[in-house]
């Protein structure tokens, strides 16, 4: 490989490569181009090196830009995510990690008691989208409503919903946390009324569906709601001890939950 020693590329090609945004190829091109030489590659082997090198760095920046869009709290995964631990049954555990649910346009509604993994699927769910190439949000229950209404102030509810139902899964987490007054049930029956057979929504809450009307003051509302987000929904009701709890008692010497 003595004569091998990657040159620059030429000013003219540099130039071309960098008004075409072509970076991962005008990055790679000198040592491409020296191995192609070197090796006698057939001219189409070096445009097929050096465009799968282009796309997998898009695809990659791509997935970056939607992991941000997305905007987790945290970082969850599905490996992570111990299902023999958890109530939620593997065959739907299976199914949810298809992502085929999002292909159909259909919900995800958990609900369960504190520390049951509802959030840790969600988000574990939202982030292999993400990387299966879905555009996703995540909101906090509060944050939405919050959004929501802001959007009331200045007339662009209608706008924000649109925008927010570009992402093929908008996640609404920690439902019925903080009770919602009529205008706040008002807009999130519009959100998803709006989402209804568009999209796919996950939804998380403490509690269980006949008591939304606790943070749904009107009844009407809560049954209107209800009925859109459950029609096509994977429904999965976690239960037993917080994982939480299990771990805090782990690390501080007792029985192992994994054990
Ligand atoms: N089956 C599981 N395998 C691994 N980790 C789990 C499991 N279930 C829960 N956890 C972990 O336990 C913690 C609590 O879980 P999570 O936040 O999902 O609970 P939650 O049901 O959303 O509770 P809350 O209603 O209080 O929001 C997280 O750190 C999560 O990663
Ligand atoms: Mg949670």
């Amino acid at each position: 490989m003595s004569a091998a020693t990657p040159a620059a590329l030429a000013p003219d090609l540099e130039a071309a490569l960098r008004r075409l945004k072509l970076s991962a190829i005008r990055k790679l091109a000198p040592e491409v181009l020296v191995t192609a030489k070197v090796q006698r590659w057939p001219p189409d082997e070096l445009l097929r090196t050096l465009l799968e090198a282009e796309l997998g760095s898009r695809d990659a920046s791509n997935a970056r830009a939607r992991l941000r869009t997305a905007g987790f709290p945290v970082r969850k995964t599905l490996d992570e995510f111990m299902v023999t631990d958890s109530s939620i049954p593997r065959a739907t555990f299976d199914y949810l990690s298809s992502l085929e649910w999002i292909r159909a346009k259909e919900n995800l509604v958990l609900v369960g008691p504190a520390g049951t993994g509802k959030s840790h699927s969600l988000i574990a769910l939202g982030h292999a989208a993400v990387e299966t190439g879905f555009r996703v949000r995540y909101f906090a229950a509060a944050s939405l409503a919050e959004a929501l209404y802001r959007g009331l102030a200045d007339n662009s509810v209608g706008r924000l919903i649109e925008n927010l139902l570009r992402a093929d899964l908008v996640i609404v987490d920690d439902l019925g946390f903080a009770p919602l007054d009529d205008t706040g049930a008002q807009l999130l029956f519009r959100f998803v009324a709006a989402a209804y057979e568009r999209r796919s929504l996950g939804v998380a809450s403490h509690w269980p569906f006949e008591s939304w009307g606790r943070f749904l003051p009107e009844h009407t509302t809560a049954v209107a709601l209800l009925d859109r987000l459950l029609h096509h929904a994977v429904t999965v009701v976690t239960s037993g001890d917080s994982y939480r709890m299990k771990e805090a008692r782990t690390r501080a010497g007792g029985p192992s939950p994994r054990a």
